[in-house]
């Protein structure tokens, strides 16, 4: 069974009285949330865009699964989605004497991987994905010209037929590369964001590919947001809404930091994912927490002690399985001293240093709320994502900021555009001049 436990969750500084008042505020997220459905402005909850999904994905994804490798483009939500299922529930490319198919995910601008990847991949043996809502994303825009050359030089015509587009369905450059080569392409719902878009195609195209129970997924995700779809009101009485209220008290109680403490260890790419649900969703007017992702155990001969003892302003999501136990059992002949260890799993050892962990961080005030998910199959992996994601967008709103934009990282953007020469930024050229004005102060060492 998947739960939230509580009895961990509140301390000196976060009083469960204080949750529960704010969790008098359920009335008024349920008429917003009964709007937003309404007006089809929250679609990654609603998922109104499954049965295009099951209608036009499964042919492409055939399509795809004839090549040996993966190539997808993209960045932020278009790439962090994909990379969580993907280490989850298709972990063999990691594993030694892989000779399946294998997903590469390009989500940075690093021009010597993208070389290393376009030397050693054979364009005859690869599909290439290009994601990207908006259709004009630069880092994914100028992959996605480099690797179209590399197509077309190994190929000729027919590098047509190893390109697919996930986009935004009128709009965006994407789109009009779709139209004016006929290029396989799938749409990216209206209103879902990056971030929000893992279980549409952006993130379940390259699951297909991959072998991963996709519609799973989508029934885990499913069986989390139907209460709040068919019965708004049900809010009051949601795991979201109960995660969202606390991370709000949180905030306002100075615990600015939310460690995502994954003791799952295929599914430690959910935290940068989450990490960029939650930071870029809530960082804004000055407020948020900052979400950290860490891995347990790794992470216990890490960053734990900075955890444990560093500043007190950390709070602690700790996921945890319920798997049935499976791998290397210990051998009886251990030596004295290890011999507690004889005849008992490996696993066992990640679920007592979880505990151990788990307590030191409560003991250490750290309000800590567990997550523990069922089977840690593809159904856990869609609950997981649909929980984290209602409850992102309900503590935006008891925040009062808006959860769905990220008006603050377009000015980077921006400033990148005019260093590049774009035109159109004629503020950003003039701001850009005034930066390399100042006298730089460097000390070599
Ligand atoms: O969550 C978001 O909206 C962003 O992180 C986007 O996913 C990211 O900027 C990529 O955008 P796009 O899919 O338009 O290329």
């Amino acid at each position: 069974m998947a739960y939230l436990e509580w009895s961990r969750a509140f301390g000196a500084r976060v009083s469960r009285a204080h949750v529960q008042s704010l969790a008098g505020r359920a009335g008024e997220l349920a008429s917003r949330l009964a709007g937003e459905l309404e007006a089809n402005t929250l679609p990654f909850l609603r998922m109104g865009y499954v049965e295009a999904i099951q209608r036009d994905m499964p042919a492409l994804a055939e399509q795809a699964r004839k090549y040996k490798n993966m190539l997808l483009l993209g960045i932020g939500g278009s790439a962090l989605g994909a990379r969580a299922m993907q280490r989850a529930f298709a972990p063999g490319q990691d594993m030694p004497g892989h000779d399946g198919r294998s997903l590469w995910i390009a989500d940075n601008v690093c021009a010597v991987t993208l070389g290393e990847w376009l030397t050693r991949l054979k364009p005859e043996d690869t599909v290439v994905v290009t994601i990207s809502k908006s259709g004009g994303t630069i880092e994914t825009i100028s992959q996605y010209f480099l690797v179209r050359q590399w197509l077309q030089k190994a190929l000729g015509d027919a590098w047509k037929d190893h390109m697919i587009l996930v986009t935004d369905k009128e709009k965006g450059f994407l789109r009009e590369e779709a139209r004016t080569y006929g290029l396989g392409s799938l749409e990216v719902p209206d209103n879902l964001g990056g971030r929000y878009s893992a279980l549409s195609a952006v993130g379940l195209l390259p699951a297909a590919y991959l072998g991963i129970d996709w519609q799973a997924l989508l029934d885990g995700a499913a069986s989390v947001a139907r209460p709040l779809v068919e019965n708004p009101a049900s809010i009051k009485d949601h795991p979201s809404f109960a995660l969202a209220c606390w991370a709000k008290a949180l905030e306002e109680y100075g615990y600015h930091d939310l460690i995502f403490f994954c003791y799952e260890p295929l599914f430690a790419t959910y935290g940068p994912w989450f990490a960029q649900l939650w930071a870029e969703s809530l960082g804004k007017d000055g407020l948020g927490t900052m979400p950290v992702p860490a891995t347990g155990v790794t992470d216990q001969h890490s960053v734990n002690q900075m955890f444990l003892d560093g500043l007190r302003n950390k709070a602690c999501l700790f996921l945890t399985s319920s798997k049935p136990v499976s791998g290397p059992v210990f051998p009886e002949d251990l030596p004295e001293g290890w011999n507690f260890l004889a005849g008992k799993p490996f696993a066992s050892l990640l679920e007592a240093e979880g505990m151990g962990t788990r307590m030191a961080l409560t003991q250490c005030d750290v309000p800590l709320v567990h997550i523990n998910l069922d089977n840690a199959g593809e159904f856990s992996g869609g609950q997981l994502m649909m929980l984290l994601e209602a409850a992102t967008i309900f503590t935006g709103w008891l925040m009062g900021i808006n959860p769905v934009d990220q008006p603050a990282v377009e000015l980077g953007k921006r400033l990148a555009n005019a260093r590049l020469g774009k035109p159109g930024y004629p503020k950003e050229e003039q701001d850009l001049a005034a930066y390399l004005q100042v006298p730089e102060e460097k000390q070599s060492f």
